[in-house]
């Protein structure tokens, strides 16, 4: 697949640039939790690229779901604190998304400078995919560029309508992540090993039924496999699962029958405490008061197992609760097997919540990509065409 991009001949000095990242990161303390492999830290890339080239760039992102609404909690100041300390630059924030204020800001912008836009969605009119916001935030600019693959499954003004404005490119970010996945599917190599966790079943779904020709191992983990061994009738105590997941569970076993490897021993406690006594036991004797949070050692050795005999590895969700990290330890392992399998087997990895137990590892760079997407890696790889990415397409 191939994307309309800004090439290094152009001539970008003074130009307005647009450009539409995903820093939709966690705000803890009025900081923005993003490691140096953070959707923040990998949107940088893409903006000094343009400053160097003494572009006027005009960031906009959003920020977690405000409704259309002005929230405090959603503002993006700490992201522009985030930006500035990686651009070695200040980064200026506008005091809100479009206007006339804001094309005051942009008036005033110099070479080589960067204004941050508030949330873009504090106005309902970017989830609607709204032309008349489209031309609005146009007015700013010259040129668009999206490097916001992990926002790109969505029909938003910033994404789709902006690209009837504008002339439009894909950023450094968006075309990488492209092209590594579309390559998948019809270039996997065998053996193909698909690892999920996490817990929503009706996401990962899709993705199991697009590859279940192709795929020679499923590797199940966390909440997901949970919702497996209901619907094989094993007990699971207090252990957390989507209930409307099981009937697909059912299909799933029938659809990619002899290829969905289940845990056959779990951690498990009777509190949800990180200094809770931590109990392995075998699938089919998890009691009453039990909850899973964890994969035994017998199931990692299996996992990891299959993990080293791939030529193709795509993982996304954590395999245990690690919110407390004294529950993440299979996550971990298999995080160590897939790295050391890179350059072997093409390795894909995404998903945010599988993000931290990488950092902390320091694997982020060790595979052949590690998506910014969660929902949008896995419509992807289901197949789906994503709004953000078709309109780009040469
Ligand atoms: C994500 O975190 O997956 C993207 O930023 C998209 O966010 P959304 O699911 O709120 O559209």
């Amino acid at each position: 697949m191939r994307l309309k991009k800004l090439r290094n001949d152009m001539s970008l000095k003074s130009k307005r640039v647009l450009v539409r990242i995903d820093a939709n990161v966690p705000i803890k303390m009025g900081k923005a939790v993003d490691g140096p492999h953070g959707r923040i830290a990998r949107s940088a890339v893409g903006i000094n690229w343009l400053l160097q080239r003494g572009a006027k760039v005009i960031v906009m992102t959003h920020l977690g779901r405000p409704n259309g609404r002005r929230v405090s909690a959603y503002s993006v100041k700490p992201i522009a604190k985030r930006l500035s300390s990686l651009l070695g630059c200040k980064v200026k924030l506008a005091r809100s998304i479009i206007g006339k204020d804001v094309q005051k800001q942009v008036e005033l912008l110099g070479d080589g400078e960067v204004l941050l836009l508030e949330n873009l969605r504090f106005d309902s009119r970017e989830k609607e995919n709204d032309a008349s916001f489209a031309s609005a935030l146009a007015k700013l600019a010259d040129l668009y560029v999206n490097d916001a693959f992990s926002v790109s499954h969505r029909e938003h003004a910033s994404i789709d309508a902006i690209t009837s404005e504008l002339p439009s490119y894909a950023g450094p970010l968006l075309s990488n992540e492209v092209s590594v996945l579309s390559k998948l599917g019809v270039n996997s190599k065998r053996p193909f090993v698909l690892t999920l966790g996490g817990l929503k079943m009706t996401t990962k779904i899709p993705i199991i039924e697009h590859f279940a020709s192709q795929i020679d191992a499923v590797l199940l983990g966390g909440a997901l496999s949970t919702a497996f061994f209901v619907a094989q009738g094993l007990a699971v105590g207090k252990s957390v699962y989507e209930k409307k997941a099981v009937a697909s569970a059912e299909r799933i076993m029938k659809v990619a029958e002899g290829k969905i490897f289940l845990p056959t021993d779990v951690v498990v406690v009777r509190a949800l405490r990180k200094d809770a006594k931590q109990e392995i036991v075998p699938v089919d004797q998890i009691q009453a008061v039990h909850r899973i949070v964890d994969l035994g050692p017998e199931t990692i050795a299996e996992y990891v197992g299959q993990i080293e005999k791939a030529k193709t590895v795509v993982w996304n969700g954590p395999l245990g609760y690690c919110e407390i990290p004294t529950f993440c330890g299979a996550t971990r392992q298999v995080a160590k097997a897939i790295a050391d399998r890179t350059g072997k087997a093409t390795t894909i990895v995404g998903g945010g919540d599988t993000m931290p137990a990488i950092e902390n590892l320091g694997l982020a760079d060790q595979f052949t990509l590690l998506s910014t997407g969660g929902g949008a890696l896995l419509q992807f790889l289901a197949g789906d065409k994503l709004p953000g990415v078709e309109t780009l397409k040469l």
